[in-house]
């Protein structure tokens, strides 16, 4: 079926928009009425996995690096993650028991392609998460999981991005359900504040009118920095990939931990810092970092909730407050405003949004 912008500017935009209902979507796939988890039975057995190697590229290697933090910290279950153009050249070696998982919004990638292909050669179980059932990846998988995005035509990936997290997200809980690291009240309670993400979406896309007038500043700037922790840490990455493949601005995500080696050396005032700290257990960490940048003059576009505003907010040029959320799905929440401001900053400066220069939305050659 055609697929046009319903009424949007850009179809990133109407993408972005669509969040609330595509997540709902995910959601109904990988949970009934009671709660319960469904992944095919065929499928992953999570009892019997000790490691799994996560390979992709692109904002959906972000997703992987995201998804280490949740199943080693809920399901205890190490995870590697590789972008896939260095996977599979280096012929990595595998421990027993390992569990390939691909992820791709297309499902065509040539580099990812490759790399599952290398590990079905070395008799690994194959399960790929993408958003095209028909696609190479998954029809080569032996399990493979849709993510319920709907088409997205927007170069840079937005809604593909959430909706992987949130699958993956739901297969942690499966994997920590499994292997009895999570009681099943805990299970439950993750549920519960998993049902209430698109709600939370929702209000956060109110605040796209903030976000743009936060954007037309960032226009001006020729390089930003993001800076995040934990899991949040793999969204300063993505923020920093939005900004750059739209805006054409230079930007890097760092680890705020990581500032101190290298970073600080760029911040003056010229240089826009971005940093995401919804308020977590390593929230006051943030804080100190930033209070580095600001030491230097840098300008902190600080984001995150009322509890944190009130207790960062002061010396911020900046500071966009979303609803609270449980620290766990804070990366996909925030995942949000990161969309925007690279839309708004793209817009302010007229680039191609949709179709930026050089990129392509699926990379099928080498
Ligand atoms: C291209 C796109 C990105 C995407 C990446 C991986 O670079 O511009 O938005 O994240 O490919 O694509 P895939 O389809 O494998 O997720």
């Amino acid at each position: 079926a055609q697929v046009d912008k319903a009424g949007y500017k850009h179809f990133m935009a109407k993408e972005i928009a669509e969040q609330p209902a595509v997540i709902g979507t995910t959601l109904d796939r990988y949970l009934d009425a009671e709660g319960r988890i469904h992944l095919p039975a065929n499928g992953l057995d999570f009892a019997r996995i000790d490691r799994i190697s996560m390979v992709a590229c692109g904002t959906a290697s972000y997703a992987c690096q995201v998804a280490k933090y949740w199943f080693e910290q809920l399901a205890r279950l190490p995870v590697d993650v590789d972008i896939a153009s260095e996977f599979r050249y280096r012929e990595p070696p595998f421990v027993a028991n390992t569990t390939a998982l691909f992820v791709s919004q297309s499902g065509e990638t040539a580099d990812t392609l490759a790399a599952l292909r290398y590990c079905a050669e070395q008799g690994l179980q194959i399960a790929s998460l993408t958003n095209v059932p028909e696609s190479s990846i998954a029809r080569e998988s032996d399990v493979a999981l849709p993510i319920e995005a709907g088409v997205e035509i927007g170069v840079a990936s937005t809604k593909a991005f959430t909706c992987q997290l949130t699958a993956l997200f739901i297969m942690a809980l499966k994997a920590a359900q499994v292997r009895g690291t999570l009681t099943p009240a805990q299970i439950a309670d993750h549920l519960v504040q998993l049902r209430q993400l698109p709600g939370l979406i929702n209000a956060t896309l109110s605040l796209s009118d903030r976000i743009e007038d936060v954007s037309r500043k960032l226009a001006e700037a020729r390089d930003v920095l993001f800076l995040g922790r934990g899991a949040l840490y793999p969204l300063a990455l993505e923020g920093a990939l939005k900004l750059k493949e739209i805006s054409y601005i230079h930007a890097e995500g760092y680890a705020s931990g990581e500032l101190k080696h290298g970073p600080i050396a760029l911040i003056d005032r010229k240089v826009p810092v971005v940093v995401l700290a919804p308020t977590d257990p390593l929230f006051d960490k943030t804080v100190s970092n930033m209070q580095e940048v600001l030491a230097r003059e840098g300008k902190v576009i600080l984001i995150t909730d009322a509890a944190g505003a009130k207790r960062a907010g002061e010396g911020a040029a900046h500071v966009i407050t979303l609803p609270e959320i449980p620290p766990a799905l804070a990366p996909i929440l925030y995942a949000i405003p990161a969309q925007l401001l690279a839309y708004h900053t793209a817009v302010a400066k007229g680039t191609d949004v949709d179709q930026p220069r050089n990129l392509a939305k699926s990379v099928t050659v080498e």
